[in-house]
């Protein structure tokens, strides 16, 4: 009975370690602290889906436009974009609806941020993100 009870002790605590292992390597630096998002270097389990899911950031004389190349229909689209700094800070945010042509939104950052996160969630396929500076 002992040696059952040991195993599975031991059973538990190999696979909580496993777990941390896997949430410590799910984490990379890429994105911002004490939030977990999919990137185009970290697809996780939806491998394949980044072009169709990481924000694409392009910045014009401090405009910010975060697109998402993601179809909009009513069971599967864009439901929001966020930018937020490595704090977690909201800089700004906006939400779709399925109804939307595409999942584009713009922003005014003011001041100079060696690192900012576009974030982009999907109904079907979670939290994407892209870091960027302006
Ligand atoms: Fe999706």
């Amino acid at each position: 009975m002992n040696n059952r009870r040991d195993f599975m002790k031991t059973s538990l605590v190999a696979s909580a370690g496993l777990m941390a292992a896997v949430s410590t390597s799910i984490a990379s630096s890429n994105t911002p602290k004490n939030i977990f998002a999919y990137s185009t270097a970290n697809q996780g389990r939806w491998e394949g889906k980044a072009a169709s899911h990481a924000p694409i950031i392009t910045s014009e004389k401090g405009k910010i436009t975060v697109e998402t190349q993601h179809g909009m229909a009513e069971k599967h689209y864009i439901v929001k974009h966020s930018i937020i700094t490595e704090e977690g800070e909201v800089l700004g945010e906006n939400v779709f609806f399925p109804s939307d042509k595409q999942a584009i939104s713009s922003y005014e950052i003011k001041g100079k941020h060696t690192k900012l996160y576009a974030l982009s969630f999907c109904n079907l396929h979670d939290l994407w993100v892209t870091e960027f500076s302006v």
